[in-house]
């Protein structure tokens, strides 16, 4: 299936990088935000990044102005009903994600494809609110979005071979590479990655090592770019929090427990870069 117009829901972080690539590579983009306040602070971070890749050469004011051209915002449900493929960028919470999934199947048309950009929720569980289940799948990006070059197809029991292809193709257009994974929380970097985290904060919790020798271990000793603590404190120390609860939920297994440390750090308020303060602390 050819894929001419694509709906984002959610223009927050992931939603705003998704609508922005979207955009670019060529695909009439429509995001949607639940207030027009929500809605003028993605678009603004979009222009503002391509703004930059402009002044730094990466981008043509032409091209830019295409891209921009291409993508519009709104609050109403109506104007994704022409769209097909639906990318959902909103909260991670299954009731929300589920509410928009119903609204949006008695709005489109039988051939829109809806895709989930969740990180750890399970796909057939969204999927299973709509009549077109074989239409349905995961697509998950990583942040930051125009940045990041992967991109996880999440194959739910229901999705069909037709869906995974078209999927493939538009990642590629947008200039990811995809992977595939089956409906399991946490996919396959998640999977991988968060018990690494969460280890990374038991070390620093237990008085192994202080927060500065972890991160550089990691750095210098295993070539990553960012230590734990610092990676936690982009994703989001309650983010991250979610995801570990969910992981556990799923598989029992402590060692997807979120430890301690991370519980009182999020009710502290300490989210990482995005409160000013995690593990690190940021000036404005
Ligand atoms: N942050 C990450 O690093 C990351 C990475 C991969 C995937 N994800 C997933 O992407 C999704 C979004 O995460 P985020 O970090 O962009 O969150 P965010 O809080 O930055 O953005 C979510 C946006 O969705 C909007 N929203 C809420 N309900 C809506 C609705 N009914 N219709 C339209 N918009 C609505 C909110 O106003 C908000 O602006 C989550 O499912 C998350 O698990 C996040």
């Amino acid at each position: 299936m050819q894929i001419k117009k694509v709906g984002v829901l959610g223009c927050g972080l992931m939603g705003a990088g998704i609508a922005q690539v979207s955009a670019q590579a060529g695909f009439t983009t429509v995001v949607k935000e639940v207030e027009q306040q929500f809605l003028d602070k993605g678009m603004a971070r979009i222009e503002g990044i391509l703004g930059k890749d402009v002044a730094k050469g990466k981008l043509s004011a032409d091209d830019r102005d295409a891209a921009m051209s291409r993508l519009r915002g709104t609050t109403s449900f109506a104007d994704l009903a022409d769209c097909d493929l639906i990318i959902e960028a909103i909260v991670e919470n299954m009731d929300a994600k589920r509410e928009v999934f119903s609204a949006l199947d008695a709005l489109c048309p039988e051939h829109t494809i809806f895709a989930s950009n969740t990180s750890s929720l399970t796909i057939v569980e969204m999927a299973a609110v709509t009549k077109r289940p074989d239409r349905f799948a995961g697509l998950h990006f990583f942040n930051p979005v125009p940045v990041m070059k992967l991109v996880e197809i999440v194959r739910a029991i229901t999705t069909s071979d037709a869906t995974v292809a078209t999927l493939r193709e538009f990642s590629a257009a947008v200039g990811k590479t995809a992977i595939e994974a089956r409906d399991t929380t946490g996919f396959i970097v998640n999977r991988l990655l968060v018990p690494y985290l969460l280890d990374a904060v038991r070390v620093l919790e237990s008085g192994v090592a202080t927060r500065d020798d972890i991160d550089e271990g990691m750095k210098l000793g295993c070539g990553h770019p960012m230590g734990p603590l610092a990676l936690l404190d982009f994703v989001g120390i309650d983010t991250t929090y979610f995801i570990a609860n969910i992981m556990f939920d799923e598989f029992r297994e402590p060692r997807f427990a979120p430890p301690p440390l991370l519980r009182r750090m999020m009710l502290a308020g300490h989210l990482g870069r995005k409160s000013g303060r995690g593990f690190y602390e940021y000036s404005a």
